[in-house]
């Protein structure tokens, strides 16, 4: 689903016990995917950046959240690593997070009084498109997807690749709605069932107290401040400081092993 995007921050060791923070962001509020109704009055010129795009309060929420991140990590660029989905509005949605968490300072200023510089972005260049169903599986298109459960009911012959796992599958991802933050929190046993809000961030930071490391997840829930305190996330089998050993154990069989 297009709706995340990641990105890894490696924190200088010596200058605190905080080694490093991963984050998954939603992305910021964005236009509709098309027309939500043949007749609707509201068509194309009402989303001046398109369809799907990230709208002017969007790129607001993202660049807040990039403030956000600057207040609360003090961030050097050469140690970030970002992996963003490749769709456009994921990396628009970067650009606006790297604009207000890098503006350039001292010697990195380029232009005098020109608050932004371009920072690398990656995307993990993958097309988001499905081998099998030739689409960009979303939560607007789910629902065809859904249809498929109308096929099977009426003993049409499905596809090899429409397994009862599959068709599970497409179930959860129904209920899952938001698509990567709802399902990450669901999986891990920490979400508040209500929706993601747009700009909303999942936080894993990995802290050293006496040699010993520990992970802590925070949960910005929130679309536009720059300051206020995530609430902190714990995991059911775990403390809310929880040991890295413990937390890999814990997280191990949820996780799905790309490279294989
Ligand atoms: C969109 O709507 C405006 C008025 O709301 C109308 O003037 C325009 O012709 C419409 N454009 C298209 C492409 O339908
Ligand atoms: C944020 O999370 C808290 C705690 O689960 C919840 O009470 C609050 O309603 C959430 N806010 C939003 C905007 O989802
Ligand atoms: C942070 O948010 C506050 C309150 O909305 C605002 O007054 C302040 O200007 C913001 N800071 C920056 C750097 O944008």
């Amino acid at each position: 689903m297009a709706l995340l995007f990641s990105i890894l921050l490696l924190l200088p060791f010596s200058l605190s016990e905080l080694l490093f923070v991963s984050v998954i962001w939603r992305h910021g509020d964005r236009a509709p995917g098309n027309l939500p109704y043949p007749l609707d009055p509201h068509n194309i010129t009402a989303w001046p950046r398109g369809w799907n795009q990230l709208t002017n309060e969007g790129i607001k929420q993202t660049n807040d959240l990039g403030l956000w991140l600057r207040n609360r990590y003090m961030v050097e660029t050469q140690h970030i690593n970002g992996v963003f989905n490749k769709d456009e509005r994921s990396l628009s949605s970067a650009q606006s997070v790297m604009a207000s968490l890098f503006p350039p300072e001292a010697e990195f200023v380029w232009k005098k009084g020109f608050t932004w510089q371009p920072i690398p972005i990656h995307s993990n260049g993958e097309d988001r498109d499905d081998p099998n169903t030739g689409m960009e599986i979303t939560a607007l298109n789910v629902d065809n997807l859904y249809d498929i459960t109308r096929e099977i009911s009426h003993g049409l012959k499905q596809p090899d690749w429409v397994t009862d796992e599959v068709v599970e599958r497409i179930k959860e991802f129904k209920r899952a709605h938001d698509g990567t933050l709802s399902s990450l929190l669901g999986t891990m046993g920490v979400s508040n069932g209500e929706l993601i809000p747009s700009a909303a961030a999942v936080i894993a930071e990995l802290h050293r107290e006496n040699g010993k490391d520990f992970v802590q997840l925070w949960f910005r829930n929130e679309s536009s401040s720059n300051t206020s305190e995530p609430i902190q996330l714990t995991l059911p089998e775990c403390d809310s400081s929880c040991p890295l050993s413990t937390f890999n154990a814990i997280i191990a069989p949820l996780t799905i092993n790309s490279t294989k």
